[in-house]
């Protein structure tokens, strides 16, 4: 298990968590001083770095969630990884191999970030592939059309940005860091999306009928990306208590439409909402509600493509079982030669 064991953590023995912010593990850490010095840490707004002593409660959270970040940025290079043969144009297939990159890229950063609170990379990935743990609903959706590709950039690279800038101000430093470069590159995604769709958007009657589509197929399942409404989002305001989570969902699907809504505009695309419109008093935009039964049976295991996203991260994990063991062979050896050129310097130097 990766969440005993940990390094660093004093570590109290049993008793209760119950998770509200300010217990320690046991709500008896060894010495009542690192609870003190955690709460004064949150307080201020410092950052929780992987020596210091956290509760065990704030340690499980953020494995759990740096972990479900993680798998959605890797399961998430399925859905446009499918249009890189595909791209219309070599520069649309040099953009999208670049995005498709970035995304192993976040990937492989937040599992480090999860190896930083003893989390074990190889555990996480078994929990992925047995379906124990989950990632992002949105990327169970097919990919119909190239347009897929600029809409998802758009409107999923969007509620990431959304998501995840103020995740720069996460209270767990590793995790913090980890989100600054991670949202650079995002705003790449984001732009491209928005570039290839105004690109299709200025051609032909079939290539507009297209975004339209894939605007219509996106719009909702992009605003379920936030969660459940804040009601019903029990851990949310622990997270926030401890400044993992800086917004509730509802605050950051606001943010996403009030966002979203000009650049539908001027793209010169219908939301398919007709909820949706300025609320003159809130300074807001309204709009209707997303259907919560599709986002639970999408979480749950039974989306478009659960099954296939799954499989096709288990078949890769075990293609790669080579590459991993060649690894730590080489690993190995690189370390006995070290170990084996120390010794013959300590020799030289007696
Ligand atoms: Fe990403
Ligand atoms: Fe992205």
């Amino acid at each position: 298990m990766p969440v005993e064991g940990s390094p660093g953590a004093a570590r109290g023995s049993g008793g209760r968590d119950d998770g509200r912010p300010g217990d320690g593990p046991g709500a008896a850490p060894a010495d009542p001083l690192l609870q003190e010095r955690f709460d004064a840490t949150i307080a201020g707004n410092q950052r929780i770095e992987p020596r210091d002593w956290m509760p065990d409660g704030y340690r499980k959270t953020l494995i759990r969630q740096i972990a479900q970040h993680a798998h959605s940025e890797i399961i998430g290079m399925q859905p446009e990884g499918e249009w890189i043969t595909r791209a219309p144009s070599l520069r649309r297939k040099a953009i999208l191999f670049a995005k498709v990159q970035d995304e192993a890229g976040h990937g492989l950063y937040l599992y480090s970030a999860a190896e930083t609170l003893g989390a074990d990379r190889a555990d996480l990935t078994e929990r992925l592939i047995e379906g124990r743990q989950k990632y992002s609903s949105i990327f169970n959706y097919p990919t119909a059309s190239y347009a897929d590709v600029g809409v998802i950039g758009w409107f999923v690279d969007g509620a990431a940005i959304c998501n995840q800038v103020p995740l720069c101000r996460s209270s767990y430093g590793p995790y913090a860091r980890a989100m600054v470069r991670v949202c650079k590159e995002e705003s790449f995604h984001q732009r491209q999306g928005y570039e290839l769709l105004m690109t299709m958007m200025r051609g032909t009657d079939a290539q507009r009928a297209m975004v339209q589509d894939a605007v219509d197929r996106w719009w909702w399942p992009s605003l379920m990306m936030f969660g459940p409404p804040d009601g019903d989002s029990p851990n949310s305001a622990r997270s926030m208590a401890w400044k993992i989570k800086r917004h509730s969902n509802d605050e950051l699907r606001q943010r996403f439409v009030d966002m979203t809504v000009p650049q539908a505009e001027r793209l010169g695309v219908v939301l398919p909402d007709p909820e949706l419109r300025w609320n003159e008093e809130r300074g807001r935009h309204d709009f209707g509600t997303p259907d919560w039964s599709e986002l639970q049976r999408v979480i749950s295991g039974d989306g478009p493509l659960n099954t296939e996203r799954v499989a096709r991260r288990r078949t890769a994990h075990e293609d790669g079982a080579w590459v991993r063991e060649a690894a730590t062979a080489h690993a190995a050896k690189q370390a006995a030669r070290a170990g084996q050129a120390a010794r013959e310097q300590e020799g030289v130097g007696v």
